[in-house]
């Protein structure tokens, strides 16, 4: 049987007296789409936080390929191959597009002598370029990423998390803010992604998780309180309850 990529056991995170995730376990298999959904505060950004080694648990623990991570900082978890780009917009808005992505690069790399090598540097300006051209980026490098449309932020934000080529990608609501056009063009670039990688996603809308995801995770009150296929997540009783039957974009 194939080894889960990922896998917690366990995690749940206070901050303070507040429990926004209350010990979650489940394992991720390589080369899947996975969507974790559930209601605004029921502790999805933490989740992925955790996930991504931005935030350590307060409790459970994390397995990257059966090595467990548990307490490491997040540039080992980026340097091991698992990414993750944030539910807000996060990108430098003066740098030009090409340049953000550079940025991303070099943060990825060690410190020592990385100034001197001209080698290194070209070797980074490449793994930009083909991060821009595996979003759909290319014809826009040399712009201002303040000047790009909100969608095409988005795209530029997976592009900074591509730049490390990470066996697993977490994208925490890729779509926030946009509209269906913009929505189609993501599904379509997710698609291509998830042809070579594990993703891992946080989203409201509906029907695109339900089209776009092999599984779901549901959320609620930082409890885990369904995982299965997209039909058994439609016809869970709790889920409709808790959720479904309040969101918007399920009809
Ligand atoms: N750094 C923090 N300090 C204090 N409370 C926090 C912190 N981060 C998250 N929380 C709280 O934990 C709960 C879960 O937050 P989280 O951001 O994980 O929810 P979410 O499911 O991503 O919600 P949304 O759909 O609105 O993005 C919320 O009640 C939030 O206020
Ligand atoms: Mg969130």
């Amino acid at each position: 049987m194939t080894q889960p990529i990922l896998a917690v056991d366990g995690v749940g995170r206070t901050f303070g007296g507040f429990v926004a995730l209350e010990g979650v376990t489940t394992a991720f298999m390589p080369g899947k789409v996975t969507s974790i959904i559930g209601p605004n505060g029921a502790g999805k950004s933490t989740f992925f936080n955790i996930l991504s080694g931005a935030l350590a648990p307060s409790r459970g623990s994390i397995h990257f390929k059966g090595r467990n991570l548990t307490g490491t900082k997040q540039h080992a978890f980026v340097h091991l191959g698992i990414a993750r780009s944030y539910q807000i917009t996060s990108i430098f808005p003066e740098l030009s597009v090409h340049e953000n992505v550079r940025v991303a690069a070099q943060a990825g790399r060690s410190r020592y002598n990385i100034w001197t090598h001209r080698d290194r540097l070209r070797d980074l300006a490449e793994k930009a370029d083909a991060a821009l051209d595996a979003v759909g980026l290319s014809g826009k490098r040399a712009e201002a990423a303040r000047l790009l449309a909100h969608g095409q932020q988005r795209s530029l934000e997976i592009a900074i998390a591509l730049v490390s080529d990470p066996e697993v990608l977490l994208l925490d609501e890729p779509t926030a803010g946009m509209g269906p056009e913009e929505t189609k063009e993501m599904v379509a670039l997710l698609e291509k992604l998830a042809a070579e990688r594990t993703i891992l996603l946080v989203e409201h809308k509906m029907k695109m998780i339900l089209g776009l995801s092999d599984r779901i995770l549901v959320l609620h009150h930082g409890r885990l309180i369904a995982d299965g296929t997209p039909r058994d997540i439609q016809t869970d009783a709790e889920v409709r309850r808790v959720y479904l039957g309040q969101n918007d974009g399920y009809a």
